[in-house]
């Protein structure tokens, strides 16, 4: 099939705290328009194990780890296809340094409150991190600057939500003219 002029290259880019819904939601969003659109998923837990393996969560190595993603979104997103990217990312300057470099950013602000993200510990992060065995832990003891203008804001707390928000991130794509 000819993808050419269905759609534009953008970067997606799901920020929002460990546990709030972020790749959930993206694989969701991806799931959706992968086979009528060229899409690609970048997702943190994933990049950590192959490009950014061995860098931890400093603020240094967060910005880092930022940095190699926005690489290879700047590339993908300059060749016209959707990046679906879900990363804490919890630093508005970076975030910002992403803005600036890719083709179509597109910020999505994952906003599911602390204390909801807190109960689910799908992975008993929080659980550890409460305990101290896991230092830097973003909205424990590490920060998360929350977006002042995402373009889209959704709350990942219910699951039933969850056909709602992937709507409403493809409905945005396609008002925007991102895809056609
Ligand atoms: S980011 O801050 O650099 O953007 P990224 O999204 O790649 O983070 O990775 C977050 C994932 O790493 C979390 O979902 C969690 O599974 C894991 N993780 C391990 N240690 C930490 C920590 N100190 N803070 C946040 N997440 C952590």
């Amino acid at each position: 099939m000819n993808l050419e002029g269905k759609q534009k290259g953008f970067v997606l880019w799901l920020t929002g705290l460990s546990g709030s819904g972020k790749s959930t939601i993206a694989d969701k969003v991806h799931e959706r328009l992968v086979g009528d659109y060229k899409v690609e998923r970048l997702d943190g837990d994933i990049v950590r194990e192959h490009i950014t393996r061995g860098l931890g969560f400093s603020k240094e190595d967060r910005d880092e780890n930022i940095k190699r993603i926005a690489y290879i979104a700047e590339v993908l997103s300059r060749h016209g296809v959707g990046v679906i990217a879900s990363f804490i990312s919890p630093y508005k300057e970076e975030r910002k340094k992403v803005q600036d470099k890719v083709t179509n950013y597109i910020e999505v602000h994952v906003n599911t409150p602390l204390n909801i993200c807190e109960k689910r510990d799908v992975k008993g992060m929080y659980a550890k991190a409460r305990k101290g065995e896991i230092p830097n832990f973003t909205g424990v003891s590490d920060p998360y600057e929350e977006p002042e203008n995402p373009h889209i804001s959704v709350c990942g707390d219910y699951e039933e939500n969850l056909e709602k928000i992937v709507n409403e991130v493809i409905d945005y794509l396609r008002e925007t003219k991102h895809i056609m």
